[in-house]
């Protein structure tokens, strides 16, 4: 039997800078939530198991000053408040689930475990946490009057925020503490509403989540983040997980995310491994080819510097372009992912780095081509790979119909994508009906409250 994917939406990627991009179908205007609305009800209409919505409070920075591109340019600068938008987005769709990305830098457990119960219950369940320790960090860190944490003391802070988080919501409220008898004025059964004390090495609490289970009780969880720390996080929490880079790494991450989730007692396929990348489809492959050419010629070099800037923290333009990244650069404590993936035996020259950034940014190879041709890229990727499905971005030029209106029929026509989106939550659309909740193997079951088992 053919694997059934997943499919996730891309935002468009760059709708950031794709104001610019000329004979777009899309009309990008990303301070509109009619914008939004309309792209989440298309991206239902089409079949896909959820939109996803980046975020970050970082934008490009080197030392302690903004890049002038990046402003100029808006590249990873202007964007709204994503998680603004789940409550519209919910109210205007079904069964699209909707993802959305909070840095466990910024907002603490508390505030984001209210949210994100919140935003479940508004969308009887199809909320999805992408957690993060966030990109641009060196930015973030300026803007809250923060020191620099060093990148791996993030992701302990993030395994930290992530385990309090579980507590919240798997540990406070036990099955049938809703009361809500009216008629006796009970609203709740105050021997089954469990405070949490937690004494962690970043976060320390006594109290309780106030808001009452949701229809997935933890949101479907997803991580970013492919460094060696962000792939260990991944493992012992994430449900799914999204990748970009070209196929040989995206193996190798995908082999060494599935069994360090092994490692910590999980099971090899609790985790959908969601590869991002660009698709571009065209009446000829060598349409689209030119056509990514052509959008390949906007986009300056220092317009790619900057973006790698905003990942990295590092300045490529000050670097020997005829050599590859020296490992004195390759030191900071931004994100480590598009430093990792450009080091070692093989690695390129900086001005091949730069070459990549521009054409493809943090993604790898774009899928390209007849929507036949593209069928068959996304298949053959699947299969070097062991992944479960994509994170979805359309060309600006083409937009998410194009993408919606001839690969998905394609990829539909193939057997690869599920006929209906099982189950009404965007766990079960993921894992198959039946499965709202976190299974018995995640880290989070072992915080709830049974008579047997023993008090968070
Ligand atoms: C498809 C995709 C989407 C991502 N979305 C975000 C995002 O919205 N916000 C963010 O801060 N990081 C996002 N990331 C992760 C960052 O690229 C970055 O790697 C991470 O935040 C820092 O972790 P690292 O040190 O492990 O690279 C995304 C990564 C991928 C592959």
């Amino acid at each position: 039997m053919t694997k059934k994917i997943a499919i996730g939406m891309f935002q468009t990627g760059r709708v950031r800078d794709s104001w610019k991009m000329p004979g777009r179908q899309d009309d990008p205007n990303f301070t509109d939530l009619g914008y939004w609305i309309d792209l989440a009800r298309r991206c239902e209409a089409a079949g896909a198991d959820f939109l996803f919505l980046a975020d970050s409070y970082g934008y490009p920075t080197l030392g302690d000053a903004i890049i002038p591109t990046a402003i100029e340019r808006n590249v990873q600068f202007s964007t709204v408040d994503a998680q603004m938008l789940v409550s519209a987005l919910a109210s205007a769709t079904e069964r699209l689930g909707i993802v959305t990305t909070v840095s466990t830098q910024v907002e603490a457990p508390p505030v984001i475990t209210r949210q994100y119960r919140t935003l479940d219950h508004f969308s009887n369940g199809r909320v999805g946490w992408n957690i993060v320790t966030g990109s641009a960090q060196a930015a973030s860190a300026l803007l809250f009057g923060e020191p620099l944490m060093p990148h791996d003391d993030r992701y302990a802070k993030a395994a930290d925020h992530v385990e309090l988080s579980l507590k919240f919501w798997e540990g406070c409220w036990e099955d049938g503490a809703l009361i809500r008898d009216g008629a006796a004025g009970i609203w709740a059964d105050p021997s089954k509403v469990h405070e949490i004390v937690h004494d962690g090495p970043f976060f320390s609490t006594r109290g309780v989540l106030v808001t009452p289970p949701s229809p997935q009780v933890t949101p479907t969880l997803f991580q970013a983040g492919a460094s060696t720390a962000g792939r260990d996080l991944a493992a012992r929490y994430a449900e799914a997980v999204f990748l970009a880079a070209e196929a040989p790494t995206l193996a190798a991450q995908i082999a060494d995310i599935r069994a360090r989730a092994v490692g910590y007692g999980r099971a090899a396929d609790d985790i959908k491994c969601l590869i991002a990348g660009t698709f571009r489809v065209a009446d000829s492959r060598d349409e689209a080819e030119a056509a990514h050419r052509a959008a390949i010629e906007q986009i300056s070099l220092e317009h790619a510097a900057t973006l790698y800037a905003y990942f990295t923290g590092i300045d490529l333009l000050s670097l020997d372009l005829d050599r590859p990244i020296p490992a004195s650069a390759a030191q900071g404590d931004n994100g480590r992912t598009n430093i990792e993936r450009f080091l070692g035996p093989d690695a390129p020259t900086v001005r091949e780095v730069l070459e990549e950034f521009r054409a493809n940014g943090v993604m790898g190879k774009p899928f390209l081509g007849t929507p036949g041709e593209i069928a068959d890229q996304a298949e053959a990727m699947i299969a070097a790979t062991d992944a479960d499905g994509f994170l979805v971005q359309p060309d600006p030029d083409g937009g998410h119909d194009l993408f919606f209106g001839r690969v998905m029929p394609e990829l539909r026509r193939r057997g690869l994508l599920k006929d209906e989106l099982p189950g009404a939550t965007l766990r079960e659309h993921l894992f198959g009906e039946g499965r709202r909740r976190l299974p018995d193997t995640h880290p989070g079951a072992a915080f709830r409250r049974s008579a047997a088992r023993v008090p968070v």
